[in-house]
This record gives C-alpha cells, structure tokens and sequence, in this order.
C-alpha cells in the first residue's frame, strides 16, 4: 500500500530552518478535545526531539482516503480513535496478534517496506497503569469486566495474558457478552464467562474494569448487590475531572482501590511512540501534567 520513496519526513534531533519534522497525528471524529497532541509532544520533549502531532477530524466518508494521503505524504504515524478503530485494522497490510484479537487498531506504523501495520495498545496501557503505575496485582485475580463493545474487545487479550483467575464479561444486553466471550474462551487457558448484568447477583470479585461508555454521560451499568474481595481493585477505563459514577460506586463499597483511565491513555500512547520512534517515554510526569490541566479547567 505504502512505498519507502514516499517517505519525505525528514527526523532531525537538530532542525534547520524550514526543516521537516516527522509527522503524526490521530484520526477521529469527535477530535477536538483530544489530549494526544499534548501527550505526544511532552514524550518527545523527553528526548529532546521535535515532532508534529495533530489531532486531526475525518469525516466518515474519508476516512481511508486520509489514512493513504497521510502516509503518502511521509506520515510516519497515525493514532485512530472512536469510530475508526476497526476500519484502521481493515486498511492495514498487516496485523500484531493483539491488533487481530481486537479486530480493531488505535496504532498505525509505516514499515521499511512499504506496507502500512496495525498495532492495538490499549490493553497493554490498561495493563501497564494498573500493575506498574497503581500496583496492582492481576495475576490468580478473579476479574470482572462491564461491557462488551469495541472497548473491551480492545484490552481482553493483554488482560487474559496476566493469567488472572478467570474473567466474567457483563453487559446491558447478555448475548454481546456471551458472544464475546465465547471468541476469547476458545483458546485460553483463563475461563471466559459471559453474562447479563442481574446474574451477578452475589457473585464476588478481585478486580472490576468499568469498560462500558456509561461514564461518558455520568452513568454506570445498573449492578446487582456485588461483593468486593477485601483487596478488591476498581478501575474506570474513562476519566474526567471530577471522580465517574462508576468511581463514586466503588469508593461506596469500600473499595480497596479505584482508579480512573487517565494513565491508561498516557500508557497506549507511550506504546504507540515506541513502536514509532523506539524509545520509551516515561509516563508519570505527563499524568500529573495532564491531571492538574484537567483539574485547573474544570
Ligand atoms: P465502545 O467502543 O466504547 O465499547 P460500544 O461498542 O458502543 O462502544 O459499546 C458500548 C458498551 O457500553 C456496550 O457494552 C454497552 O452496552 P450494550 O451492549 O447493552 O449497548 C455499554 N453501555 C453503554 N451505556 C450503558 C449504560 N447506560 N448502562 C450499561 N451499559 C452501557
């Protein structure tokens, strides 16, 4: 799809007047309040580097279009955010296993070759914020995961390989989670159940991941009476602010700890500027970075 010669970005650590700096950007639609640009360029202020990164709106009809003028253009990478996701990983010539797990791509990567690969690193940061950033252990965990839309399929696969104990995906409407679940299931070693959300009645959990869009309009999932482990670890993959209603939730029961998904996105964007540029930023700073801008904003 892609040729080497179209490659006409030039990175320079020491860029001369006019020089080109490498490109990125991410695809969305809404775009305007993303937080990447900000991300991407304090990672590359890290390394004393310098590069564009734009948070850019494409139109559904465009989408493709774009994608192939970008890198044609000497794009050297490219974040897709909502709904693109798995449109990107149709479009690519090639595939990371966690990216076909997915079915979905947030990372695309220009290769030496020409062809254009799909990478997915939203279950690696989820994974990332919750062990080396919070703590966390997911290991012999019995995890319960709400929702079972694009968002879940997302991280289901880095999650399974933390072998927690087993893994129940909830949702509003049961056969999502079934069907999910059942894809997962197949070929895991870690159980794999799927349900509704009412049969979880009495059930009991060490870690519950918020992966439903609820959040986005002050909402959580309407849970049945839970009962959190004494270690039991709450974790929102949405953010703002103020703490969700699904943060709110787990403070009431007491939970152990809760998180929201700030440092997740910090995290898959981490990864994304490493499988770009080889370098892995550090995370922490930009977190704090972007929780007092959050903060100030309110
Ligand atoms: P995303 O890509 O963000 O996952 P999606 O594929 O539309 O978006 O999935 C949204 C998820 O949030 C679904 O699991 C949805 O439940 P349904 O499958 O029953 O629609 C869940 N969701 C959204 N709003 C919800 C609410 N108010 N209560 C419970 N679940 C909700």
């Amino acid at each position: 799809m892609l040729t080497g010669s179209n490659a006409v970005a030039v990175d320079t650590n020491t860029p001369a007047e006019n020089a080109v700096l490498p490109a990125y950007a991410v695809f969305g639609n809404p775009i305007k309040h993303s937080k990447s640009p900000t991300i991407h360029t304090e990672f590359a202020r890290q390394f004393d580097e310098q590069i564009t990164y734009r948070a850019l709106r494409v139109e559904d009809d465009e989408f493709e279009a774009r994608v192939k003028a970008f890198f044609e253009g000497g794009g050297q990478g490219l974040n897709i955010t909502v709904p693109f996701k798995e449109r990107a990983y149709a479009l690519a010539d090639q595939a990371s296993e966690r990216a076909t797990r997915a079915g979905a791509a947030n990372c695309l990567i220009p290769q030496a070759d020409g062809q254009l690969r799909a990478d997915n690193t939203d279950g690696v940061g989820l994974v990332r914020d919750m062990v080396a950033n919070h703590g966390w252990t997911l290991a012999g965990r019995k995890t319960l995961v709400l929702g079972a839309g694009g968002a879940v399929r997302g991280i289901l696969q880095p999650l399974l390989a933390e072998s927690p104990s087993a893994i129940v995906i909830a949702n509003r409407t049961p056969e999502r989670a079934q069907q999910l679940a059942a894809a997962f299931a197949a070929d895991s070693r870690v159980p794999v159940i799927g349900c509704g959300l009412d049969e979880l009645s009495g059930a009991s959990f060490d870690l519950i991941i918020n992966g439903t869009s609820a959040g986005l309009s002050g909402d959580m999932p309407a849970l049945p009476e839970l009962d959190l482990s004494d270690r039991c670890c709450c974790y929102d993959m949405v953010y703002g602010p103020e703490p969700t209603a699904f943060m709110r939730w787990a403070a009431s029961k007491a939970a152990w700890a809760v998180a929201d998904g700030l440092g997740m996105l910090v995290e898959q964007a981490a990864e994304s500027y490493y499988l770009w540029r080889g370098k892995r930023p550090e995370t922490a700073p930009v977190v704090q970075q972007l929780r007092a801008l959050m903060e100030n904003n309110a």
